[in-house]
């Protein structure tokens, strides 16, 4: 972990205070209304998520141990069994279709294989199951698109490998997930999205 990472680890939260008050909150709030049964967080970070879940079982997959760490806290807010583990998204360690809804939030910016992680979050949720996401992604407009792609690459040296311009509704769609609800914020940079895994 280079010290640039580190010190975007110890700082995450406080960092984003602003806007996950005034903007994420609501966000967050009414996506994990929708998780159901077993659920799986991918990328959990300092485990924002953790208070906000409801009458669920949750595993929680994080590589940074430094960010784990800071879930502890949250783990126990939590009003449901929460477990945190070690690991990628990439490379989830559960067998397929064990899981009733598989969740990502501001994670699929950040992995380096996003193609891979979605490939991985569709094989462990089962026929029928929901993958909940709220990412920030590409603008579909010539200007602030590529504006975003010229950025990238400074901003993935500040921000711990995250991407201005992953296109994650595409990638949802082109790996065969039926995306059944969706909604944007901040003039289309922010989307919570509710996909399904089909039960062909
Ligand atoms: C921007 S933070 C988001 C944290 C949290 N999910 C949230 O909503 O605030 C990105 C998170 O993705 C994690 N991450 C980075 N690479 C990952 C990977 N390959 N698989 C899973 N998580 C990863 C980081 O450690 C970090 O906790």
């Amino acid at each position: 972990m280079t010290a640039m990472s580190r010190w975007f680890h110890r700082y995450y939260d406080r960092l984003m205070e602003p806007l996950e008050r005034r903007r994420f909150l609501t966000i967050r709030t009414s996506l994990l209304s929708c998780a159901k049964g077993e659920v799986l967080e991918i990328g959990s970070g300092t485990g924002i998520n953790f208070p906000l879940y409801r009458d669920v079982h949750v595993t929680a997959v994080e590589p940074s141990a430094l960010m784990r760490e800071q879930s502890t806290a949250r783990v126990r807010q939590a009003s449901v069994p929460i477990t945190v583990i070690p690991g990628t998204a990439e490379r989830l360690p559960f067998e397929p279709d064990v899981f009733d809804t598989v969740v990502g939030t501001l994670v699929l910016c950040t992995v380096p294989d996003a193609v891979q992680a979605v490939r991985e979050m569709k094989r462990v949720c089962r026929p029928g199951g929901t993958l909940l996401l709220f990412e920030h992604v590409r603008l579909d407009h010539p200007v602030w698109g590529r504006l975003q792609d010229a950025l990238t690459p400074a901003w993935k040296r500040l921000c711990d490998g995250c991407h201005l311009n992953r296109d994650t509704m595409r990638l949802l769609r082109s790996e065969g997930l039926d995306i059944v609800k969706t909604q944007s914020c901040m003039g289309h940079i922010f989307i919570a999205v509710e996909a399904v895994k089909r039960a062909d």
